[in-house]
């Protein structure tokens, strides 16, 4: 089939790609020119394990193209709309923005019968907001949200979890059509849900605020196991044994970021106080306060090991990405943390096997080095982001570089236990060993 994806950030050039590798001829487009430049040349803009073969592989079969101009979705029958919806300025509502222009962009070159497809995050109302636009030009309208994890993200596009179509009145040839372009996903088994508009954009966010209220009550009760000398690791894997609960996402640490959970559920608690329905959701208000509570914590943890003071420590800050197998640090507690301390007078040295050239842009002010430059003399350790290469540090060697042997575990992601063996005082979250 011909396709075109509209915006080509983290959504849409894994869906343009992935939709290529499985046969279909897709066109990107971006407004952002340097972005089509380098995807047109093979080149991923973000970290993405498999991005770059999939990009590659595509161009090279002519099924994928980039191109900065819109009328160059001209001949294709299914447009995705994959622009992103940061957090608008000085509010925490969702900025619309760039939604509202790429429908009102395409909407010169839908023909009768196009299907567009809304993929981008949005409040709840949006689809119904431009379905009129849409059916004018006898095109038809679904709201189709992606789930992907950054780090597994084309994996989560070839082979998603579900499928969710949001259609206007039951529209069977859009539902059909949408069979046709995911038929790869669906005969190896991912579930198709029909549903309307409304139904399909809060599926999403939905989802969102669910895993990250999962994520701050099990940081709720590290807090409680500070004051009470519990463990918080062992409670949840104890918990997780339930099925009904399962042990995933119940890794208590310096809590969630990246450009979806906290812009997510705070735009969701936006919308449902402008639907006169903010009580439903107000527990989402504390499920952040909780998750800013960690950065804080680990800050205060840093200070106490310290004996009071980090004022010309050298603290060394393993981790910058808001998770590993990631460049991304938009609202990152590890760079968070990094800024924190060194806003309290620590000399910090940050590093990150991706993330630093990211970092460096919203934080010139920080030292950045390698692993073994933020080591050298350090005075306390804090790993922030659990990547596998600090996972696996030699306690024993890193105890010959450092200065004094103080690691903070923010991830609980170290071998408690060999570390203390090793020499070390270890301070996790919401454990004591
Ligand atoms: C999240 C969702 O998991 C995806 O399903 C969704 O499609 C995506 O947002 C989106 O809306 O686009 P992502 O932001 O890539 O995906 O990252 P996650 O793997 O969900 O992790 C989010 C944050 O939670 C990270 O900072 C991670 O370190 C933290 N986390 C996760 C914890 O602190 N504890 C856990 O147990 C799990």
């Amino acid at each position: 089939m011909k396709i075109s994806v509209i915006g080509c950030g983290y959504l849409g050039a894994v869906h343009a790609a992935s939709l290529a590798s499985v046969g279909h001829d897709v066109v990107g487009v971006d407004i952002d020119a340097a972005k089509v430049e380098s995807l047109s040349n093979g080149r991923s803009p973000i970290y993405e394990p498999e991005l770059p073969e999939l990009l590659r592989a595509g161009l090279e079969s002519g099924r994928l193209r980039f191109s900065a101009d819109m009328s160059d979705v001209n001949g294709a029958t299914v447009h995705f709309i994959a622009v992103g919806t940061p957090q608008r300025l000085g509010s925490s509502s969702a900025d619309l923005t760039y939604v509202d222009q790429a429908f009102a962009d395409l909407m010169p070159y839908l023909a009768e019968g196009d299907i567009v497809v809304g993929k981008s995050t949005v409040p709840v109302g949006t689809a119904q907001r431009h379905v009129g636009n849409v059916q004018e030009r006898g095109a038809h309208l679904v709201w189709n949200p992606e789930f992907l994890r950054e780090g597994f993200a084309v994996k989560d596009t070839i082979e998603p979890d579900r499928l969710v179509y949001g259609v206007a009145d039951g529209d069977e040839y859009a539902v059909e059509t949408l069979n046709e372009v995911y038929a790869t996903a669906i005969e190896a088994g991912s579930p198709v849900i029909v549903s309307d508009f409304a139904t399909a954009e809060l599926v999403k966010v939905a989802a969102n605020a669910f895993l990250a209220t999962k994520i701050s009550f099990i940081n709720a009760m590290a807090e409680i196991a500070e004051v009470t000398g519990a463990d918080v690791t062992k409670l949840a894997d104890a918990i997780g044994h339930d099925k009904r609960i399962g042990r995933k996402f119940l890794n208590a640490g310096v809590g969630f970021g990246g450009g979806c959970l906290p812009k997510d559920i705070r735009a969701f608690t936006a919308r449902a106080e402008e639907l006169g329905r903010g009580e439903s959701v107000a527990f989402l208000k504390e499920v952040d306060a909780i998750n800013l509570r960690r950065r804080e914590r680990v800050v205060e943890l840093v200070t106490e090991e310290l004996g009071g003071s980090v004022f010309q420590k050298k603290v060394a800050v393993l981790g910058l990405a808001f998770k590993p197998n990631s460049d991304d640090v938009r609202d990152s507690p590890a760079l968070d943390v990094a800024v924190r301390l060194n806003g309290l007078g620590a000399n910090v040295v940050a590093t990150d096997p991706q993330a630093m050239q990211n970092s460096r842009r919203l934080h010139p002010q920080l030292v950045y080095g390698t692993t073994e430059e933020a080591l050298a003399d350090a005075d306390a350790v804090v790993v922030v982001t659990e990547w596998p290469e600090y996972k696996e540090l030699d306690p024993a060697e890193v105890h010959r570089v450092v200065r004094t042997p103080i690691v903070i575990d923010a991830r609980n992601c170290l071998d408690a236990d060999a570390w203390a063996d090793a020499g070390w005082e270890y301070a996790g979250l919401g454990r004591q060993v």
